[in-house]
């Protein structure tokens, strides 16, 4: 297979990352679900959005108990998405168009109905492959340890034989023992296997988690490492896997949720990953001060390693940014997402339409999200049609992620809003999905979708230089990168006066009689 435009081996740095949820994106066979023909058919509009490189959220061979997360097996295609010459055929059609593919791999975790652990179950030796423990008390029916799942409950299930098994998601994705050779193997091969189709990058999921504390003890009260957060043994992997990328290219993208700005870097060493996403962006309330350190925070930690910041305003797991924007609590929290919480959703699209233009406008790369671009809200998806196990794990408060997981509207006069389903969609799609839809947007020039188009198109005139705070009154954020190239965003309650500039190159939204720059808005002005 060929690999896709080698022109610039430093596209990464820079890059505008397109994040397809291969579920919801198009569905090119009509039953409901969306597809690899579905993306291959959409590859154009991609192409038009000016987007450098396309991550596939997990496309392989699953139950899907966690939406593709619960891989069975990592050199096949999901038989509902497609088939592995599909796959090729796509990554090689968008490496046409000059888009390169990032797949994204589950290297903590693997589905219950992987072939390993089928065996591990049958009493086979791949036991060794996960962490199987007896159960405490006396007739061993409490858990081995005190951890946590991430979607709620113990991080451990019985078997029938009476051993517990852990599982720091799902029930259904049993963790792998990293500490166990043959697990490291495998991983290393799966990614040669997708190197060696053309793909330009992977994309780590739980990237922070593998390593476990072989004593798997108590949380509680416990000191020193974290048994299985950010373990020193993982850098030997990364480092592994970084000469196993370099001779292909290709680059990682890690999912590193960790509060220390000193432990994060490490991932980012010059032999380790060539970046990971920061959540403290995506987290953050829509407030100037709170932005500003978040933004200088990010640089300043990656600015020893040399690594390029990454920017994501939203994805596949958090609420989407039209809907958190227009919230009274701006910022995100998984512990605190609830069902019913009143949202204004103009407020949100003309923060979420500001919030797009500054981080576009930064220095690094900036990852959008499906439906970002045509600035769709979070859909409330009703309670029985729920399909995320973080709802039913927390007990069914946690209305979970499948309202940033609803498909795409295409075209507004089509059943399900063109998203191509003859039948119902996997996940319904809310009244007035259609208002959204691609075609009403691409010939609006107000629209979100003009905007991103515009935007993308404009943000090599930043350049690559350095971020440069501008004095600017409270509220007001106002940068410059190259020289003659000014970011002003306006998040103060009155609108601002704009710096001298000699033109206006882009603008989320009009500003007032006076020229000045209304609230919740943002501008890239030629200096
Ligand atoms: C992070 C992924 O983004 C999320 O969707 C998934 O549920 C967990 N990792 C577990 O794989």
């Amino acid at each position: 297979m060929g690999q896709p435009t080698p022109a610039r081996t430093d596209w990464w740095r820079s890059a505008v990352i397109y994040q397809v949820y291969v579920r919801s994106f198009a569905d090119g066979d009509g039953d409901g679900t969306g597809d690899l023909a579905g993306v291959r058919a959409r590859l154009p509009y991609l192409a038009g959005l000016g987007v450098d490189a396309l991550w596939f959220t997990p496309w392989y061979r699953s139950p899907m108990k966690d939406g593709g997360y619960d891989v069975a097996d990592y050199r096949a295609i999901d038989p509902a998405f497609g088939t592995l010459a599909e796959a090729e055929k796509l990554i090689a059609e968008a490496g046409e168009l000059g888009i390169r593919t990032i797949v994204d791999i589950v290297p903590n975790h693997v589905s219950d109905q992987h072939p390993w652990f089928r065996a591990a179950l049958a009493g086979g030796p791949e036991r060794e492959l996960f962490h199987f423990r007896p159960g405490r008390g006396e007739q061993g029916e409490l858990p081995p340890n005190d951890w946590r799942s991430e979607f709620g409950g113990p991080a451990w299930t019985r078997l029938p034989d009476g051993d517990w098994y852990l599982h720091l998601f799902a029930p259904e994705q049993p963790d792998l023992n990293w500490a166990h050779p043959t697990v490291r193997r495998e991983h290393e091969d799966v990614l040669r296997f997708w190197f060696e189709r053309g793909v330009a990058g992977v994309r780590i999921d739980s990237a922070a988690l593998l390593a476990k504390d072989p004593r798997l003890p108590d949380l509680a009260g416990g000191r020193g490492p974290h048994p299985y957060v950010d373990r020193d043994e993982l850098h030997d992997v990364y480092r592994a896997w970084r000469s196993i990328a370099d001779a292909y290219g290709a680059v990682f993208v890690g999912e590193v949720w960790l509060p220390d700005s000193e432990r994060f870097a490490r991932y980012l060493r010059p032999d380790e990953l060539h970046t990971a996403f920061n959540f403290s962006f995506l987290t953050c309330p829509w407030d100037a001060a709170r932005l500003r350190a978040a933004i200088d925070e990010t640089l300043a930690e990656h600015a020893p390693v040399g690594a390029p910041a990454t920017w994501v305003l939203c994805n596949h797991d958090v609420t989407r940014t039209v809907t958190r924007y227009g919230r009274a609590d701006t910022g995100f929290d998984f512990a605190t997402k609830a069902f019913g919480t009143p949202t204004e959703l103009a407020l949100g699209t003309r923060r979420a339409r500001a919030a797009a233009l500054l981080s576009l406008a930064l220095p690094g790369s900036v990852y959008v999200y499906q439906g970002e671009e045509l600035g769709l809200p979070e859909a409330e998806v009703p309670v029985e049609r729920i399909q995320d196990p973080m709802h039913a794990r927390s007990g069914g408060t946690d209305p979970g992620r499948d309202g940033c997981r609803v498909p795409l509207p295409w075209a507004a006069g089509e059943p399900y809003a063109g998203f191509g389903s003859r039948q119902e969609p996997w996940l319904p799609q809310p009244a007035g999905w259609a208002s959204y839809a691609v075609d009403r947007q691409q010939g609006d020039p107000a629209s979100v979708l003009a905007l991103y188009r515009a935007a993308i198109r404009l943000r090599p005139v930043f350049g690559d230089g350095p971020l440069t705070w501008l004095p600017a009154p409270d509220g007001v954020l106002a940068f410059t990168r190259a020289e003659d190239v000014l970011c002003v965003v306006n998040l103060a309650g009155t609108p601002a006066d704009l710096p001298p500039h000699t033109g206006l190159l882009l603008g989320s939204g009009p500003l007032d009689d006076d020229g000045r720059l209304p609230t919740d808005t943002a501008v890239w002005l030629r200096a």
